[in-house]
């Protein structure tokens, strides 16, 4: 059974007091997780020792980074590598979120590296996918997002691939307060279902995590994870505030 996850997303977001803050209040009530469930946590870099310190001993409980580079090693300055990561002890890593493919200019073949860079040390990626609201007005959603798909993790071997999370982001959704109807994210969520299932079967397509971002809250959570392709959110905004965040887990599956 695929893993349902509420995955909080903080974006270059709080100073230490601030985030010590918000993890103190989201850790005290943060209940405890069924076997199918998880949290992740994707923080600053200078944040993950700390954060996966304090999750510790929590069954369920995950730490991402926000990125990684491409390259194994080497004259970066200022750039963390997807090894220092793995040996720090963090679990996951967002790849390709809106944000950094726009300001960052992250295209499909770079992302497909740092997939690759987090799959050779076994870190999980939580590849980021979504359209533009052009695009969307367009209709060219479906093109558009199977396109980031295949081009990101299609070079990867069935038995890869299920190691990976997939999140769909619309980009019209991100900060803007406008969440995907019901409607919207379930015929995005399975189509990237059936983009899948195309090139790797049915089981495999069945085995993996697709998340929703854009505007997920606590008052639409239940509604957005009851949905019959979506595993559960990454989530901006709301998990900045303890109490939301706190519902959100609380909606998972
Ligand atoms: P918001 O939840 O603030 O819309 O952000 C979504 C997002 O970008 C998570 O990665």
């Amino acid at each position: 059974m695929r893993k349902q996850i509420a995955a909080a997303n903080w974006k270059m977001n709080l100073t230490k007091p601030q985030a010590e803050q918000l993890l103190n209040m989201l850790l005290d009530q943060a209940p405890e997780l069924t076997g199918s469930q998880e949290v992740v946590l994707a923080v600053p870099f200078p944040y993950l020792m700390w954060v996966m310190e304090r999750i510790s001993g929590r069954s369920g409980y995950r730490v991402a980074a926000q990125n990684c580079h491409h390259k194994v090693a080497g004259a970066f300055t200022g750039e963390v590598s997807a090894p220092m990561l793995a040996s720090l002890g963090v679990s996951d890593c967002v790849l390709g979120h809106s944000e950094r493919r726009e300001y960052q200019q992250e295209s499909d073949s770079l992302l497909a590296e740092k997939v690759d860079r987090c799959l050779e040390v076994g870190l999980r990626p939580i590849f980021c996918c979504g359209e533009p609201l052009s695009i969307r007005e367009a209709e060219g959603q479906n093109d558009h997002v199977g396109g980031q798909i295949r081009a990101g993790l299609f070079h990867l071997t069935a038995d890869a691939i299920t190691k990976v999370v997939i999140a769909y982001e619309p980009i019209w959704a991100i900060g803007t307060g406008r969440t995907a109807s019901a409607d919207q994210a379930q015929e995005m969520h399975a189509h990237i279902r059936s983009v899948l299932a195309d090139q790797y079967g049915d089981v495999v397509a069945a085995s993996i995590s697709i998340l929703y971002g854009g505007s997920v809250k606590a008052s639409n959570a239940t509604e957005l994870f009851g949905l019959p392709d979506v595993d559960g959110g990454l989530v901006g905004g709301a998990s900045l505030q303890a109490d939301e965040f706190v519902q959100i887990i609380r909606s998972l599956a």
